[in-house]
């Protein structure tokens, strides 16, 4: 059980971190599956497979840590260039992933949301992650959010397309749009912004995430490829966030009169 596990690593967390300054929103490009299959001459598939193991040692990382918000990017609107057997593959370990772990998620008061268009993909598929959505509703733990079929740019047309709408309608006047309105039309909703965006495997990109949310995010990005990033990373990641110093284009807390 996660309660058990809590404590054996505490003391580690005590020393590395700030736990009153906890990330209340951590994001993840969960890059470099595909990498550290072909490293051990495997097929990419199976560097998924790997992955999962990853997200789930993380899933429990930030529950235990009391992180508040974690997203993670699974599938991009723009994975469906991929060959089909490993899109296919990728869905298929969604609803194994979903199978396996909604029971421990849920007794750990984990609520599941979906960034993301997922009436596009499998059937089956979404009838997992309806019976997750729908099982995990009212837990009030961590809110874990799997971006799934997402992209940031659609994100923000389908929310450019509603407002249009309730303009159309009168709804609301052009006047009226502000930032917290067209906020709360995307998938994060009233969710707060993340504080620290991750990414694994190198790559110095954001390909097409959270656009919009991470306009004064942290970004750590690490080398190690996604099915080896463990809780440790996870610490030293909160490690350097803790380390910056976040100014919104004020002054930062070193700076003179
Ligand atoms: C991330 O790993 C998982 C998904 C994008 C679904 P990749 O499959 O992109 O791995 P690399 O980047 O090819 O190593
Ligand atoms: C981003 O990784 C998407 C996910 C992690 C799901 P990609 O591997 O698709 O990104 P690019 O193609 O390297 O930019
Ligand atoms: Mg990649």
């Amino acid at each position: 059980m996660w309660q058990e596990k809590r404590y054996n690593s505490n003391n580690m967390i005590e020393k590395a971190i700030d736990k009153s300054r906890i990330p209340q929103h951590i994001a993840i490009i969960m890059d470099g599956n595909g990498r550290w299959a072909s490293k051990r001459l495997l097929p990419r598939t199976m560097g998924h497979r790997a992955g999962m193991g990853a997200l789930k040692t993380i899933v429990k990382a930030c529950n235990e840590l009391k992180v508040p918000y974690l997203t993670v990017f699974a599938f991009s609107t723009e994975n469906w260039k991929r060959p089909v057997i490993e899109v296919d593959f990728l869905m298929r370990l969604l609803i194994e992933f979903l199978h396996k772990e909604l029971t421990e998620l849920h007794e750990n008061n984990v609520r599941i949301h979906i960034f993301g268009d997922y009436g596009e993909i499998p059937m089956d598929c979404q009838i997992e992650i309806k019976e997750a959505l729908h099982l995990t509703q009212n837990n009030s733990g961590l809110v874990f959010n799997i971006a799934l079929n997402y992209g940031a740019r659609q994100e923000i047309i389908e929310a450019v397309k509603q407002l249009s709408q309730r303009v159309t309608t009168q709804d609301i006047k052009p006047e009226d749009i502000n930032e917290e309105v067209f906020s709360q039309l995307l998938y994060s909703g009233t969710m707060p912004d993340p504080d620290l965006l991750i990414r694994t495997a190198g790559e110095m990109r954001i390909s097409n995430f959270m656009l919009w949310q991470i306009a004064y995010t942290e970004i750590v990005v690490c080398d190690t490829l996604w099915p080896d990033f463990t809780r440790a990373d996870l610490i030293q990641a909160i490690k350097e966030y803790q380390s910056r110093d976040r100014r919104f284009g004020g002054l930062g807390q070193g700076s003179a009169d």
